[in-house]
């Protein structure tokens, strides 16, 4: 197999090089002698990497695994302590690593890096941290990047997930409001992130305008670049600041209240801004037993402010952690 032989001290450049490239054949084990390391490649790379292209045997490893924790070269003592999941945003995979695995994080990234063809770097999650909601991350294998592009359902999304907050697991439900939107409405996304929401209903539906706010200026950044790439700058209106005093400057048909940790707080700016019949999409974490009384708190307040409130529908989008639920409810709200 054709092999790239490159001095070990330029070993961890080129071999990011190679995978910016798609140039490195994953499978293939990388071997070396005293002075050099011999990359396995696809092909003959471009002549701006000025390195010597040898033919060599490659021990190839299995040919593709469905599952990472197949692939990850530790001892089997600690294979039960794997993470079954982990998030993928664009050619980046991100993974929690539980504490007693912390020595072996390297083998970890390797293995899912060679488990998808796409993934071209794996990043350790230490969580979210901030009123940004931005995730602190440390890459564990593959290329140093933070910023990449994720397609969702037709659309694609930049993110920089050192700067803003993007989650993929919530792909389904930003879907399920986006079937319930309907054409002409006017819409409130009052924590927008990078666009997620908002880009998705204007692709999908013909809505009037779509006001977007959010506090992380990176986020608005990205989100009006985001409208450029998918072509809905006419839709998309970007603000930025904080929705407790920016909600109320607008009226729309449909609020979104993406920020589950304190909805509550803005709930009576989103109410400031609801047309005298209004749907809101409103994301709680609760814990399993307090379910009915946080949607009763809900309703009061609405009611005190004076709408009435109809629970259309109420949906566990996930579970948080083992005892709180992030929920989503529909509630239709009418003067
Ligand atoms: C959970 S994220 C949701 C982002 C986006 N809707 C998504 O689904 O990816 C919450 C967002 O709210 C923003 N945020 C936090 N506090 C805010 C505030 N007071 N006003 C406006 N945006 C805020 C954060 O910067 C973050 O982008």
């Amino acid at each position: 197999m054709l092999c790239l032989k490159v001095p070990k001290t330029k070993g961890e450049k080129v071999r990011n090089k190679l995978l910016e490239e798609d140039l490195l054949e994953k499978r293939g084990r990388i071997t070396s002698d005293e002075e050099f390391l011999y990359f396995p490649i696809k092909k003959v790379p471009s002549e701006d990497m000025d390195f010597e292209v040898v033919e060599k045997e490659v021990e190839m490893r299995e040919n593709k695994f469905s599952d990472y924790r197949e692939a990850v070269e530790i001892p089997s003592g600690f294979k039960e302590k794997l993470p079954s999941s982990y998030d993928i945003i664009g050619d980046i995979a991100i993974i929690k690593i539980p504490d007693e695995l912390k020595d072996h994080k390297n083998e970890i990234g390797d293995a899912i890096l060679r488990t998808h063809n796409n993934v071209n770097s794996v990043l350790e999650d230490h969580g979210v941290i901030g009123e940004f909601r931005i995730r602190d991350v440390e890459t564990i294998a593959g290329i140093d990047k933070k910023t990449t592009i994720h397609k969702e359902y037709g659309i694609e999304l930049e993110v920089d997930i050192t700067s803003t907050y993007f989650s993929p697991r919530l792909a389904t439900e930003r879907w399920r409001v986006v079937k319930k939107t309907q054409p002409k409405e006017k819409v409130l996304d009052m924590f927008a992130g990078v666009g997620p929401y908002s880009i998705l209903i204007a692709k999908n539906v013909d809505v009037d305008r779509i006001y977007c706010i959010d506090i992380n200026p990176q986020a608005i950044a990205l989100l009006k670049k985001n409208a450029e790439r998918n072509n809905v700058v006419d839709i998309i209106d970007p603000h930025l600041g904080d929705a407790k005093r920016l909600a109320p400057m607008f009226k729309a048909d449909r609020i979104i209240m993406n920020l589950p940790h304190s909805s509550f707080e803005f709930l009576e700016s989103a109410l400031k801004a609801a047309k005298r019949e209004c749907t809101i999409h409103y994301y709680d974490m609760v814990d399993e037993e307090e379910q009915e009384t946080r949607v009763e708190r809900v309703k009061q307040k609405i009611i005190d402010y004076g709408f009435e409130p109809k629970i259309i529908e109420q949906r566990d989008v996930r579970s948080y952690s083992a005892y709180t639920i992030h929920k989503a409810l529909d509630i239709e709200v009418r003067r």
